[in-house]
């Protein structure tokens, strides 16, 4: 809340005096889950600040980028959207531009922003997104530039308000940063050590998020699995019961009513656990799908990456997961040409991504990341040969994902109506429970329900259709229920 006395507030006014409307807002995000949680909250405290959300740049006068610096193509583009920006400040000067996410933790890219692009008013980084509305405020009304990094992330800040993206499904935080310390990655230096959140405050949240008509959480962090919530009634005796794991988390929120379906990213293979695994048996709601991001086929290249598990310990969890679930749909990440990475190494990947057959899998070229151990590591792989390995894996990784498509033609899955399709707004989109992306003819007014939807077509990466012809004047929302059978019984 506003200070009805305060000089924002008399901003505001004038704002909306000379304007006809709020100051209107645009955030812009790059990355990965935890960058677009970010924004929403950043797009709430705006929000809160009196600002409404505009439509475009053109429209906008704050305009935030949320940067990622995972690759350096990450990087290079928001350098080309500085430049895109400078115009925009030469157009209409009175625009409030702010930079933030993890590009901002790194301290030779504040300088190089400081220095060289003058036309950026705040930067923040991705620990002290709290006080971004306190450097609004000075950049808007003392006209001054406004910087403010912090190393670490100390203390969560609960409570913050967020405006979702989208109205059926949302992120979840459960922690922030990473102690994993994977060769080639800059994210711990980004985000930080890790740090739980509490239970119960997770728990507020998602009751919150099912009151207002979210049915499926994704509950977010780098590794999931290292999730360690503490709270009062925890006992904290330093035995099994001091804390909270993330299975125990998981059956924590899928006590709560109106959460139909539950999602998590990200885990890492060495901390995946039997009892996560049992999981997928014991609750119904927990999605049958699971991102486990491999890297690489080779033990070699794994012990070198630091990822603390074997190529054999891999293909064990797979084993285990299917054991218990035996349709979970599985995807993953790769990188490719990592340092030292031999032809040899490649075989070793090609071999098990024949073992494991990917649902789909992103695959990156490997990208050195300055301040990470890798980034000294003189082997680099030539880049011909890089390319030449991740075309040969796209395409066998895509000829896998199509033929697991195929395998969908003809069944009866339970579909999460998200809204109307982009491409065709004609049609609903929505995913199965494996995550699979299904678009199919419905009304507009059935988004939001869980439907019966038949798979008719397959193209690469998504589906087509129809929804069960008894289902659609269907009243109420279909029953989550593992057994098609049941949920079909409803409509008898
Ligand atoms: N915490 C997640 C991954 C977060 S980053 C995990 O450990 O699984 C998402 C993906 O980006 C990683 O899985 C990896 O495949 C890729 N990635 C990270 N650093 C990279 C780099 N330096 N070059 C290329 N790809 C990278
Ligand atoms: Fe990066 Fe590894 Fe942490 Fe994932 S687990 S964020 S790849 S350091
Ligand atoms: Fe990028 Fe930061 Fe996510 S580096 S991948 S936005 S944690």
């Amino acid at each position: 809340m506003t200070n009805p006395m305060s000089p924002w507030t008399e901003y505001l006014r004038e704002y909306r005096e000379t304007h006809g409307r709020p100051p209107a807002y645009l955030t812009e995000t790059m990355g990965c889950q935890m960058n677009e949680r970010d924004s929403e909250t950043i797009a709430g405290l705006l929000c809160d600040m009196g600002c409404v959300p505009a439509a475009s740049r053109a429209e906008a006068a704050i305009l935030v980028i949320n940067t990622c610096s995972v690759r350096e193509n990450a990087d290079n583009r928001f350098f080309g959207t500085l430049g895109q920006i400078k115009k925009i400040k030469e157009a209409r000067p009175e625009t409030v531009t702010a930079v933030c996410g993890c590009m901002m933790q790194q301290q030779h890219i504040v300088d190089r922003v400081k220095e060289k692009y003058p036309w950026v008013d705040i930067i923040f980084g991705t620990h002290n997104i709290h006080e971004f509305p306190e450097l609004l405020r000075s950049a808007v009304l003392e006209r001054a530039k406004a910087v403010l990094i912090r190393d670490d992330g100390g203390d969560i800040v609960e409570g913050l308000p967020f405006r979702r993206e989208f109205p059926f499904k949302a992120y979840v935080n459960v922690m922030y940063g990473c102690d994993n310390c994977c060769t080639y990655c800059i994210v711990p230096y980004t985000r930080g050590r890790e740090r739980s959140r509490r239970p119960a405050a997770i728990e507020r949240e998602v009751r919150d998020l099912a009151a207002d008509g979210v049915k499926e959480i994704t509950l977010l962090g780098q590794n999931v699995n290292s999730y360690r919530g503490r709270d009062d009634d925890i006992r904290n005796d330093g035995g099994e019961n001091d804390t909270l794991d993330f299975p125990g988390l998981i059956e924590r929120v899928g006590a709560i009513d109106g959460i139909e379906r539950i999602r998590f990213m990200t885990s890492h293979p060495k901390d995946l656990s039997q009892r996560l695994i049992d999981a997928y048996k014991s609750c119904d709601k927990l999605c049958g799908t699971i991102h486990l991001p491999v890297q690489s086929g080779s033990s070699r290249v794994l012990a070198r990456m630091n990822r603390r598990y074997t190529k054999e310990d891999y293909l064990e969890r797979i084993a285990g997961l299917r054991a218990v679930f035996p349709d979970i749909a599985i995807t993953t990440d790769f990188i490719v040409g990592f340092p030292g990475e031999t032809e040899a190494d490649f075989e070793e990947t090609m071999d098990l991504i024949e073992r494991v057959r990917f649902d789909s899998a992103f695959t990156f070229l490997y990208s050195r990341r300055k301040g990470t151990p890798a980034a000294s590591y003189a082997d680099a792989v030539p880049e011909a040969d890089k390319h030449r390995r991740f075309n040969r894996m796209v395409e066998r990784l895509n000829a896998i994902t199509a033929e697991k498509n195929r395998a969908y033609l003809g069944r009866t899955e339970i579909v999460l109506a998200e809204g109307p399709s982009k491409t065709d707004p004609s049609m609903l989109t929505g995913r199965t429970d494996s995550g699979k992306v299904v678009n199919f003819r419905a009304p507009a007014e059935l988004a939001g329900r869980m439907l019966p939807v038949r798979v008719t077509g397959v193209r690469t990466f998504s589906l087509y259709g129809e929804l069960l012809p008894e289902c659609r004047n269907a009243p109420e929302n279909i029953p989550l229920s593992r057994s098609l059978a049941g949920i079909l019984s409803d409509f008898e």
